[in-house]
């Protein structure tokens, strides 16, 4: 059985006192489960806070981006991959689709992050999606396997073994509109069968997370899914209730 995961996205949403309440609270609610990672993932100020606060409760901290530079330098406003993992923090998402939207990064650079993650010993959630268009001209799957390709032709097996997929379709990010669990299980095994075509036994243990809008009523039917391994919540990530319901479902599994 895969390890599941659950993982909060606040996007930019916090404060100090948000990111000390939200924290301290899932680390007393939560009966922390070994095969369910629980995540959270703050604005880059908030992620030592976190860290901090978070230390030995099992909850673990994980940034929403990263410099694509490896190394320090004059790179005004950047936050550098070991300076992540130097405050405490174990995961970093890349190419997450607001990111792809909002500022520009397309495959290569998602690659080149996932990379640069991997150096610097964080294990990267490599986001993947199609928009409603690509959905609705028959091209998710193509979409997708070109987003997974980028990134398998610069960490290799290798890298996807140290790594996590999550599936977010562009359409059900933050509009209420869910895939169904049918169709996130659909794409969930074309991302697996992609892998399988690299390594077999990667693709079998590689954990791939189902997000957009995943509250706590839709968690379960989705988590149930073959190929779903948890889920990168947003909103409903924002509500230490919420979270914690949606953690739960994917301890029934
Ligand atoms: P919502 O759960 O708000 O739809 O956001 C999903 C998401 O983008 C998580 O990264």
């Amino acid at each position: 059985m895969r390890q599941m995961m659950v993982a909060g996205n606040w996007k930019m949403h916090g404060s100090v006192a948000f990111t000390s309440d939200m924290v301290t609270t899932l680390a007393s609610k939560v009966v922390i489960k070994e095969n369910v990672t629980l995540l959270v993932c703050p604005p880059a100020v908030y992620l030592a806070q976190a860290a901090a606060a978070a230390a030995h409760s099992g909850v673990h901290v994980g940034a929403q981006n990263l410099a694509s530079v490896a190394s320090p330098g004059a790179y005004t406003g950047e936050v550098a991959g070991f300076m992540l993992a130097d405050i405490g923090c174990q995961y970093v998402i890349v190419g997450h689709s607001e990111r792809r939207a909002l500022y520009a990064e397309d495959n290569e650079i998602v690659a080149h992050k996932a990379k640069v993650a991997l150096d610097a010993g964080l294990v990267p959630l490599v986001c993947v999606g199609e928009t409603l268009e690509q959905r609705e001209a028959g091209k998710a799957q193509e979409v997708i396997t070109a987003q997974l390709d980028a990134v398998s032709a610069v960490i290799g097996v290798d890298g996807w073994s140290q790594a996590i997929v999550a599936y977010e379709p562009v359409w059900a990010i933050g509009t209420g509109r869910t895939a169904s669990p049918e169709q996130a299980q659909e794409i969930h095994a074309v991302i697996r069968a992609r892998l399988a075509e690299l390594d077999a036994g990667m693709a079998t243990a590689m954990r791939i997370l189902y997000g957009g809008s995943v509250k706590p009523d839709n968690a379960e039917s989705i988590f149930s899914q073959l190929d779903v391994d948890g889920g990168l919540i947003g909103g409903a990530s924002l509500n230490a209730d919420d979270f914690a319901r949606i953690y739960a479902c994917a301890q029934t599994k």
